[in-house]
């Protein structure tokens, strides 16, 4: 038994735990939560999970090209930062900073954003170069950067917020929650999520339901305010309100590659993570000023921004093993089955 179960197990015994709650211990408490470990996730073989950094340099070679048009728009200033909150071991920068050319090259900062351990840690070393000559720092979550000219971008932050399940039993919305004697649906005075599922579906069917991140607002606003001008772009798996609400979108754990709904098994000991609703968050986006907002799939995304013609004759140059492993990468970006019809992209532009 661990510590965070002896915690749960103490919470447990002053009655039921809301999901969110227990997501929010289970992947937050300073000391036990899964977040807060000195082991990163991230990987293959050994790992629970893998993200778009793991296939490859791809979308950091995409988002490097969507950066310098934003860059461009913003009449090509002298300082154009990029702040990544959620960035883990800072790949995703790494692989920007990397990619990046000519007079955008030496225009881009990068700013990591996360207070996880161990993606600090590989941080370091990922972003090694540039922490070295100024053009990349890690900032903690609560540090606020100095209003910028550039870019907020994220991926997988918004998915790893704590969310709470809701369902419609027939007559009123139940919340999911944690007993003594396992996960249960109760009554509960939904309150904001329940007038966003009316919007969204004014005639739910028994069993129709969604998840509602209750940090996603303040989260919003605090990104938002560090963007005086420019893009805010966010990778993520998720949906509509709409279909998330009619598809019943529920919490989900991953374990050594293998994904089920057991979220209340092993707190702090494996990943829970929650569907994103990509209305809401253009909503919150729109309340703070934003506009032209495009919502795709990551594999129509890629479609529009990556070069294809020319990475394919750059390509042709590699040696016949780094060929193939491009090929892959673009293949896990794009597939339907793998990350390309799962994953959306948010794009947002703060006038
Ligand atoms: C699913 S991981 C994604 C990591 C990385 N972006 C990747 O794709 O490999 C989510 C990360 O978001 C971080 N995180 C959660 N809430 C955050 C917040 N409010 N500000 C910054 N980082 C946050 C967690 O610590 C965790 O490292």
């Amino acid at each position: 038994m661990t510590e965070l179960d002896v915690l749960v197990g103490e919470r447990l015994a002053q009655g039921p735990l809301p999901a969110g709650e227990f997501m929010a211990l289970a992947l937050y408490h300073p000391r036990h939560g899964y977040y807060r470990r000195a082991e990163g996730p991230w990987g293959f073989e050994g790992k629970d999970y893998y993200t778009a950094l793991d296939a490859g340099p791809l979308l950091g070679k995409a988002l490097a090209l969507r950066l310098e048009s934003a860059w461009d728009r913003l009449g090509r200033p002298e300082s154009f930062t990029v702040l990544e909150p959620g960035a883990g071991r800072g790949w995703l920068g790494r692989d920007i900073l990397a990619a990046a050319e000519g007079a955008f090259s030496s225009a881009l900062r990068y700013l990591h954003q996360d207070d996880n351990p161990a993606g600090r840690q590989e941080a370091r070393e990922a972003l090694g170069p540039w922490l070295k000559n100024g053009r990349a720092c890690l900032l903690g979550e609560d540090e606020d950067p100095p209003p910028l000219l550039g870019a907020v971008i994220s991926n997988e932050l918004f998915d790893a917020l704590p969310a709470q399940p809701w369902r419609w039993d027939g007559t009123r919305w139940v919340r999911e929650v944690l007993t003594l004697e396992g996960p249960a649906w109760e009554a509960s005075e939904p309150g904001s999520a329940g007038d966003w599922f009316s919007k969204h579906l004014p005639a739910p069917e028994p069993g129709d339901g969604s998840v509602w991140c209750e940090a996603m607002p303040a989260l919003v606003t605090r990104l938002a305010g560090c963007l005086r001008r420019g893009l805010f772009l966010a990778v993520d798996y998720g949906d509509s309100a709409d279909r998330l609400l009619t598809k019943g979108a529920d919490l989900r754990r991953f374990s050594a590659h293998v994904v089920d709904g057991r979220w209340w098994e092993d707190p702090g000991g494996a990943d829970l993570t929650a569907d994103v609703d990509f209305t809401r968050l253009q909503e919150l986006l729109e309340g703070e000023g934003f506009g032209e907002f495009r919502v795709t799939t990551l594999s129509r995304w890629i479609r529009d921004h990556a070069p294809l013609g020319r990475w394919e004759r750059d390509w042709q140059e590699l040696e016949s093993r780094e060929r193939v492993r491009r090929m892959e990468n673009l293949l896990q970006l794009t597939m339907p089955g793998m990350l390309g019809e799962r994953f959306r992209v948010l794009e947002a532009w703060n006038p």
